[in-house]
């Protein structure tokens, strides 16, 4: 099923001829409106004229998250904040988030494209769609919300966590499809077999699934779907270029079409930049070719993938990404949640009495992601009393929840308790499995 069957199907060569026109729009809109690409494209000896064909595109200078940090919060906004009726932000809340601004146009096309993962997975008006994703700056819960209602579904803004309640109001409410991360549509299949014969989810009406947010596999697909007895279907997208809907799997569940009427996508390799054609993996870099607020030229996702063109069973003719997997930097997906290990560092030195020596323990416990941080703290603190240790562990946790906005379990111990590698510190073991 379609949302809007014309851009959905849209012969390549009037799509390339769509895309040429924004893009040219997108560029110029950009160096006209905002000092900071103004600077950075005639720093390259780049002027928007040069754009005659997609071909073009080569010449223009990446954008990266340090640029959107270095930014924090308004630089990169193309338009007199007059104009700009939404905010939403990514990884941390300080000043190292990445803040990303929309218009009432650009609200209303993020609404079209979340509304056409939504009928890419089949449901309609008639619909009664949960969404479980954060609201809040996040772009989860309020994304998915106004596709859902540009839909004409039933929408229930129940936000996440709590599965409980969640359970409650899918078998109250009718849920049809619930919209979550993958790893927390497995948190409630373990719930629903642990209160079994309480919670049946042959009960309720449930019977699709909009994940992502984070990676997941086809195995963890299966999973979902043998366990809720659902269709578990893959949406993708990243703040920084509208949020859920860049791209959404169809029926087939093989690759996720790109919305490329509005997103131009590339493959570039992610040491060199150079350009790779389609089938090749490499990082996918993304333009916005419609966005007003914040236009996005040439941003590196740093997210690895690779696009196909084959025609696709469901009929769109859009470029089709693989499910994305990996990335080319160290960003952690913790809950949703995207955190650098020097976000933690940070988060830790600002912490009096720990030492700069840690290590973060990803694991999966009852489907859902658990993190446990190690810190190593002073002698003198270590055979203080066990309040003072405490309160520091109190102190470290608190900081976590509200600048990283994740709730982890924190370890404190001895000097030199964590081991010392001859190269790189392992900040990180990841036990997860995706
Ligand atoms: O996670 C937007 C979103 C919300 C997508 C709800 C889908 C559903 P950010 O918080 O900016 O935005 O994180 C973006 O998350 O660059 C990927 O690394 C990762 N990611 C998002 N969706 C997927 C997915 C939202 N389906 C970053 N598969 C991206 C794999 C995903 N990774």
């Amino acid at each position: 099923m379609y949302f809007n069957k014309e851009y959905e199907t849209m012969p390549v060569k009037k799509m390339r001829e769509l895309q040429r026109e924004r893009l040219r729009w997108s560029v110029s809109h950009a160096y006209n409106n905002n000092p900071f690409y103004h600077k950075k494209f005639d720093a390259a000896g780049f002027h928007p004229d040069q754009i005659k064909s997609l071909d073009d595109m080569r010449r223009i200078p990446f954008l990266t998250k340090q640029d959107m940090r270095d930014n924090y919060p308004y630089g990169l906004f193309a338009v007199p904040l007059d104009k700009v009726v939404r905010v939403h932000a990514s990884s941390g809340t300080t000043g190292n988030a990445t803040v990303v601004g929309y218009t009432r146009n650009d609200v209303e096309v993020f609404a079209e494209v979340v509304a056409r993962c939504l009928a890419a997975y089949g449901a309609t008006d008639k619909d009664v769609i949960q969404v479980a994703y954060g609201y809040g700056l996040f772009t989860g819960g309020l994304g998915l919300h106004y596709g859902a209602e540009k839909l004409g579904a039933l929408t229930v803004p129940v936000s996440g966590g709590n599965t409980e309640r969640q359970l409650m109001i899918m078998k109250d409410f009718g849920t049809t499809l619930i919209a979550c991360t993958p790893s927390y549509a497995l948190n409630i299949a373990d719930y629903i077999e642990k209160k079994r014969p309480d919670y049946d989810i042959r009960a309720t009406k449930l019977r699709a699934g909009a994940f992502g947010a984070e990676p997941w596999s086809e195995n963890m697909r299966k999973e979902i779907e043998a366990r809720l007895g659902i269709d578990a279907f893959d949406i993708y997208g990243l703040s920084e270029i509208i949020g859920p809907g860049v791209s959404c799997e169809c029926s087939a569940k093989s690759g996720l079409h790109v919305h490329e009427d509005h997103f131009y996508v590339e493959i570039i390799d992610p040491e060199t930049g150079d350009i790779l054609p389609d089938g090749e993996k490499g990082e996918i870099v993304y333009t916005t070719l419609t966005k007003e607020a914040f236009p996005g030229i040439r941003y590196r996702s740093r997210d690895i993938t690779r696009l196909f063109r084959e025609p696709c069973a469901c009929g769109r003719s859009l470029v089709k990404m693989e499910k994305v997997t990996g990335r080319s930097d160290d960003m952690l997906i913790i809950r949703g949640v995207n955190v650098f290990p020097s976000q933690i560092e940070q988060v830790l030195m600002e912490v009096e009495g720990t030492e700069p020596h840690y290590q973060i323990i990803l694991d999966r416990k009852a489907s859902l992601d658990d993190v446990e941080v190690m810190v190593e703290v002073s002698e003198k603190l270590f055979s203080d009393e066990v309040k003072v240790l405490d309160d520091l562990r109190g102190r470290i946790s608190d900081r976590f929840r509200s600048v990283l906005g994740i709730t982890a379990k924190i370890t404190l111990v001895e000097p030199m308790t964590i081991a010392r590698s001859e190269g790189k510190a392992v900040r990180v073991v990841d036990k997860r499995k995706i």
